[in-house]
């Protein structure tokens, strides 16, 4: 009977009492019981159902024997292997009954939610200003029909300086400090401004040209409240035939409403750049303006001078274009109020969250 109490099948017949032997029958019941009783789970008692009540469990083979009995002992040992059965079935629906409600109580306590618990959360970043200025910026003039142009950060001194009309021994040179690449005799920079993707974007496409070139620019300061040696401009070129100052202007004005709201105002002042023929410097009255409205210094801009046009291949006799460029850092700091530049550069999170994802 040991194989019984291990929850196994008995194999032979050699374990099947005799249907009417009251002390086989007995003992197989207590054996089922046993192992119903050791069952520790529902699995357990699967495999102790099996090995006890299955077709080849020692009651069930002496079950089967009833028939081939006489008639005088078939009563006898339907009633005693009947009951024994019953007994084994009863205590197996109460051990079921038992185990399910241990399973049931134990995935209770498993899985419990607490509802009240802090929820586990991931701060999710946040994007820069700088770069959502940038994409509003190129929205605005996307929206007029403008293409987006890119140049080369590393640039050569032809397109940063000689082709925008700067001579080789110009003071204009100066104007802006200039990180040379080494060897000198490359003649690479890393560009000072966005101007060159003028003559790039000239270069590349057939006129008219309407263009808006927004990219990382530098220059040898040191790095302040206001000032970074890396920074961002965004630069705008129309050429076309016969555009005027009139066309810079309105452009401008157009631009200057959608990014300060409807009372912004803009001003030109004379000034000088070397590819630009007039020049002007352009202010912005800001509506907005922490510390109330007031002109704010907001970028460069003017008509592109001949020699530039020529320097790209275009003929001045027959068009005429305008440029503009303006600083991102220097937009975000009086649009949005940022009055530290370390601020923009350092990359703390929290300073990006505080702008949401749209400004
Ligand atoms: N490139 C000039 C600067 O960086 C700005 C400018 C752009 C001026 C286009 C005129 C026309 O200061």
């Amino acid at each position: 009977m040991s194989d019984q109490t291990t929850g196994q099948a008995p194999d032979g017949e050699s374990n099947v009492p005799h249907p009417t032997d009251e002390a086989g029958i007995q003992a197989a019941v207590e054996a089922a019981l046993a192992a119903i009783e050791a069952a520790g789970d529902l699995n357990e008692l699967k495999e102790a159902r099996l090995a006890h009540t299955g077709e080849k469990s020692a009651l069930s083979l002496a079950n089967r024997q009833i028939g081939k009995l006489d008639k005088s002992e078939k009563a006898v040992a339907g009633k005693l292997v009947g009951s024994a059965r019953g007994r084994v079935n009863k205590a197996l629906a109460a051990r079921t009954t038992v185990l399910e409600e241990a399973e049931a109580a134990r995935i209770l306590i498993e899985e419990t939610v607490d509802v009240t618990a802090a929820a586990r959360r991931r701060s999710v970043g946040a994007r820069h200003p700088l770069s959502v200025l940038q994409d509003r910026v190129a929205d605005i003039f996307v929206g007029m029909g403008w293409e987006i142009a890119e140049g080369p950060e590393v640039e050569s001194e032809w397109f940063n300086f000689d082709a925008l009309n700067f001579k080789p021994d110009h003071p204009a040179r100066e104007m802006q400090d200039t990180f040379f690449i080494e060897p000198a005799d490359a003649h690479l920079v890393l560009r000072t401004h966005t101007s060159p993707v003028q003559v790039r974007s000239m270069l590349e496409r057939e006129v008219p040209v309407y263009v808006l070139c927004p990219g990382r620019t530098f220059r040898t300061d040191e790095l302040d409240a206001t000032h970074t040696p890396v920074f961002h401009q965004f630069e705008g070129l129309a050429v076309d035939k016969g555009l005027t100052m009139a066309d810079l202007r309105g452009t401008l004005e157009h631009f200057a409403r959608q990014m300060f709201g409807e009372e912004a105002q803009i001003r030109l002042r004379p000034a000088y750049f070397p590819f630009t023929e007039p020049s002007a410097e352009l202010d912005i009255w800001h509506p907005g303006a922490k510390g109330g409205p007031r002109w704010i210094e907001w970028g460069g801009c003017g008509m592109v001078n001949p020699n530039v046009l020529r320097a790209a291949g275009i003929d001045p006799e027959e068009y005429s274009g305008f440029a503009f460029g303006m600083g991102i850092e220097r937009t975000l700091m009086f649009r949005n109020d940022v009055p530290d530049m370390h601020d923009m550069i350092e990359g703390d999170v929290r300073f990006s969250q505080h702008f949401g994802m749209e400004i």
